[in-house]
């Protein structure tokens, strides 16, 4: 297998003196195959073509003789529209293609891409170079396994590039520091950060109770004058947070907490009717902290809870099922939205509740 990756298709081999002409030729009549760039080969020239008999028919009217042949070419100017299963079916056959997911995600300059371990061992390098070629800014490729234990790490396999795991993402314009092999971060909840950052305004005290490498409470403290408390019970992301507040200009000021946070809302430690927002972005736990949350909000106070339903109803009777527990509550539900898929009919939704 060759080391660097080539597109094949089917070409036209033209003597070098005649192959400008025919090139120009194949590009008015659309034959031309424009994702892929002519080679030299000896005296001639190998043009890719989308159709190499009608090409070679066009061309011998013109007084060219074109061979018709397949080659595999190195990739031209652009590669737009074509994803990594049209690079790698060159070199993996139809099944093993079947195991290979179409999508990845890219994380700043490192993409991570779901494989089980045995097809990542056996074809993970070519599948990360297929990557590469297709994003060229990514320097380290892994392969990803679920999320495991409190602190929500994934399992990585390097495939190819760098062995470098610590990178800077950006998200409408913030710069975060992550570290995918330290601390939990999905690109994917972009939206969902920006979102909960419009709703905040000059002098609003938050409390992040899972905030992870920080995203919410970045967002949060570009967009205004606002007081953070960012809590996680993973020190290393929070030292990645500390890392992105100096690097983004921030308006609001983000306090650093490393604790357990379920502790922290238990204790009733921290004091009643004093906060504007509260984020719960635990999706497994946070319902069971919904009580504790409306205890410390001010009165029109928000809350934010990330919770796992096959529906929007199924979500909302867990949440009244949790409230019946809480003493004197009064709310109202302000919004809910179906954030990011989470297995087969399975969902994460954020209920926003307002305290009355
Ligand atoms: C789903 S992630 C959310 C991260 C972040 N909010 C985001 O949007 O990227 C949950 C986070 O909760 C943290 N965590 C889990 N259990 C915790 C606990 N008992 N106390 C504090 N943090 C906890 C994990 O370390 C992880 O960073």
């Amino acid at each position: 297998m060759s080391s660097s990756i080539c597109i094949e298709s089917e070409a036209l081999r033209v003597d070098r003196a005649l192959a400008q002409k025919a090139i120009e030729i194949l590009k008015k009549v659309s034959l031309y195959n424009s994702m892929l760039k002519a080679i030299n080969k000896d005296r001639y020239v190998l043009i890719p073509v989308l159709s190499s008999n009608e090409a070679a028919v066009i061309l011998l009217k013109y007084g060219i003789e074109a061979k018709p042949e397949k080659h595999c070419f190195p990739k031209g100017k652009s590669i737009k529209g074509l994803n990594i299963k049209n690079i790698l079916e060159k070199y993996l056959s139809k099944d093993i293609l079947k195991l290979i997911p179409r999508s990845f995600e890219i994380i700043g300059d490192i993409a991570l891409i779901e494989l089980n371990p045995e097809i990542a061992k056996q074809y993970g390098e070519i599948v990360a170079k297929a990557i590469m070629e297709l994003h060229p800014h990514v320097k380290a490729v892994y392969a990803r396994g679920s999320t495991h234990g409190v602190t929500r790490i994934r399992e990585l396999i390097h495939l190819a590039g760098e062995k470098r795991t610590k990178t800077i993402h950006k998200e409408y314009g913030i710069r975060i520091v992550v570290d995918i092999a330290q601390a939990y971060f999905n690109p994917s909840l972009a939206t969902e950060h920006y979102i909960v950052s419009q709703n905040v305004y000059n002098g609003m005290t938050i409390l992040d109770a899972f905030t992870g490498v920080g995203p919410f409470a970045l967002h949060i403290a570009r967009k205004a004058q606002v007081y953070v408390i960012a809590c996680d019970i993973n020190s290393y992301a929070l030292k990645l947070l500390r890392e992105s507040i100096h690097l983004n200009k921030l308006r609001g000021l983000i306090e650093i907490l490393n604790t357990d946070s379920i502790e922290l809302l238990r204790s009733d430690t921290l004091p009643k009717d004093s906060f504007d927002m509260v984020i719960l972005n635990l999706p497994h736990q946070a319902l069971r902290m919904i009580c504790h949350a409306i205890k410390i909000l001010k009165s029109r106070g928000i809350v934010h809870v990330y919770t796992i339903a096959r529906s929007s109803n199924e979500a909302i009777e867990n949440l009244n099922k949790e409230l019946t527990s809480c003493e004197n509550v009064s709310i109202t539900i302000a919004d809910i939205r179906r954030v990011l898929d989470y297995a087969p009919r399975k969902y994460i939704y954020r209920i926003s509740l307002v305290k009355l």
